[in-house]
């Protein structure tokens, strides 16, 4: 072996690249290049300097499939994509195929980073920092998670769209992805916090601060705050103790804020979540801003574990508004409702009863997905009934804002959350009842409760049951005339 590249710990992928054009344009054979940066047994030459008088040409597959392999943590990546490069450039067989052992390899490499980003983007638990200086307006928050492969670096992108009006920290062993003031930058990672599994919101809202915004050391703040035990991982010259005293004056100023401007319509919050909630004392104005605030929404314990809020979606005018229960797995990740298997019955049906469904607004009796993580999969977990309490809030500014004639509620908890009425749904299905904010809500199936049907027969009469309701619903509004 006789060169040695060395990549560094993030833009591994330009990186690589670069280095492998350079090699392949020296016609440097595999065997040549000892990717892991240390040399060999013989002392290794860095890369020949420029560009050599070759120049390989690659399927937009293989970039592809690198952008993806580079991720993985498998320190033989760079020389196994190296490998598939020159093969490619020699038309050694098809490096990229299943069918071919280094072909599989890759693919099954570039699965498991996939696996692995996905998992990110549903497992990060943001917590919210106090922020620095009271004239602070962007909120903070961080996290701490620990990746299977390189993934915190492809898998940041997905935070700054969703996230982009918030300051944000991950932090990985490897890396650490911070997003300040719209810019999103990159930083070495470190030890795990000494935390306890269980460790409180206060407690690891300590430990983030510190890593956060290294600025202003105070020891004796900091003991009191967190007991000294779960600090011996931390190095002490990064402690913000001021930082803690205005996360009081700042709780304080937001529990005097809600005590004293409660708003029309909420149903009383638990201690634990009103200092975290806005303080903002007017309504949303506008369904944009109401859109904003839910996204914002710590009423319940949800947020918690949740990607995010999802709010409604379709016609702002529509005179019929569809309600379900929440959000799934899949509306969860992409921040919209009813995209799911569910979601795609629903559409079906739709369709069959002559509905346009752009023509109407979707949404959900609660806004966050609420689940419990087995192995990869998170399995769909039913909302309390303070959950949906709490949510009636959004609920019935979205009813205020649209102010629809009509209200299918899709399944029983749409169907309470609507009218307060908790009686099974099989008897009311197909009737319409006065809804709490005092218009018509027609009950019907949801369409998960039809997919989740055993027997074929019961599946097709409630999908027959669910597309009479919906076209029951069209009639009423045609009978109804246009909006004003
Ligand atoms: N089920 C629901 O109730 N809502 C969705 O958005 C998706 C599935």
């Amino acid at each position: 072996m006789s060169f040695a590249v060395s990549l560094p710990p993030h833009g591994a992928f330009a990186a690589w690249r670069d280095a492998a054009r350079r090699a392949i344009s020296h016609r440097l054979v595999p065997s040549e290049i000892d990717w892991s940066g240390q040399g060999g047994l013989f002392a290794a030459l860095p890369l020949p300097e420029g560009m050599g008088s070759h120049e390989a040409r690659v399927p937009a597959a293989f970039v592809k499939l690198a952008g993806s392999v580079i991720w993985h943590s498998d320190p033989a990546r760079h020389g196994l994509l190296y490998e598939a490069l020159w093969r490619l450039d020699h038309r050694r067989g098809n490096p990229l195929s299943q069918a071919d052992p280094l072909g599989r390899r890759l693919n099954l490499m570039a699965k498991a980073v996939g696996r692995d980003i996905h998992k990110m983007h549903a497992f990060v638990r943001f917590r919210e920092l106090p922020a620095p200086l009271p004239s602070q307006t962007r909120r903070r928050f961080a996290a701490w998670f620990e990746p299977e492969h390189n993934t915190l670096e492809p898998g940041s992108a997905f935070f700054v769209r969703r996230f982009s009006d918030m300051d944000w920290m991950i932090a990985t062993p490897r890396l650490t992805a911070r997003f300040d003031a719209g810019k999103l930058g990159f930083h070495p990672g470190g030890a795990r916090p000494d935390l306890p599994e269980d460790a409180s919101e206060s407690l690891w809202a300590t430990y983030f601060a510190n890593i956060f915004n290294p600025a202003r050391v105070k020891l004796d703040a900091m003991r009191s705050e967190m007991p000294k035990k779960y600090w011996k991982n931390l190095p002490e010259t990064r402690l913000i103790p001021d930082m803690l005293k205005d996360a009081e004056a700042r709780v304080a100023r937001m529990q005097a804020a809600t005590a004293t401007a409660p708003r029309p319509g909420s149903a009383p919050v638990s201690t634990r979540y009103r200092a975290a909630m806005p303080v903002a004392p007017d309504l949303p104005e506008t369904l944009a801003e109401a859109e904003a605030a839910a996204q914002q929404c710590r009423r319940c314990g949800l947020c918690e574990a949740a990607t995010q809020t999802v709010w409604g979606s379709g016609a702002a005018a529509a005179r019929l508004m569809l309600v379900g229960e929440q959000p799934g797995d899949r509306e969860d990740l992409e921040g919209r409702p009813f995209v799911g298997p569910a979601g795609q019955l629903l559409r079906d049906v739709m369709a069959e009863a002559a509905l346009d469904a752009s023509t109407v607004w979707l949404t959900n009796a609660v806004k966050h997905f609420k689940f419990t993580p087995r192995g990869k999969q998170r399995l769909h977990q039913n909302p309390s009934s303070q959950e949906i309490q709490q949510c009636r809030w959004w609920l019935r500014l979205e009813l205020a804002f649209i102010q629809p004639q009509l209200v299918l509620a899709l399944g029983a908890t749409a169907a309470f959350a609507l009218t307060g009425n908790d009686a099974p749904l099989g008897p009311r299905r197909g009737t319409v009842e006065t809804g709490l904010h005092g218009g018509p809500v027609l009950v019907t199936w949801h369409p998960a409760a039809i997919l989740r049907q055993k027997d074929a027969q019961s599946r097709d009469e409630m999908k027959a049951a669910l597309c009479r309701d919906i076209a029951i619903a069209q009639r009423q509004l045609s009978t109804a005339g246009p909006t004003a």
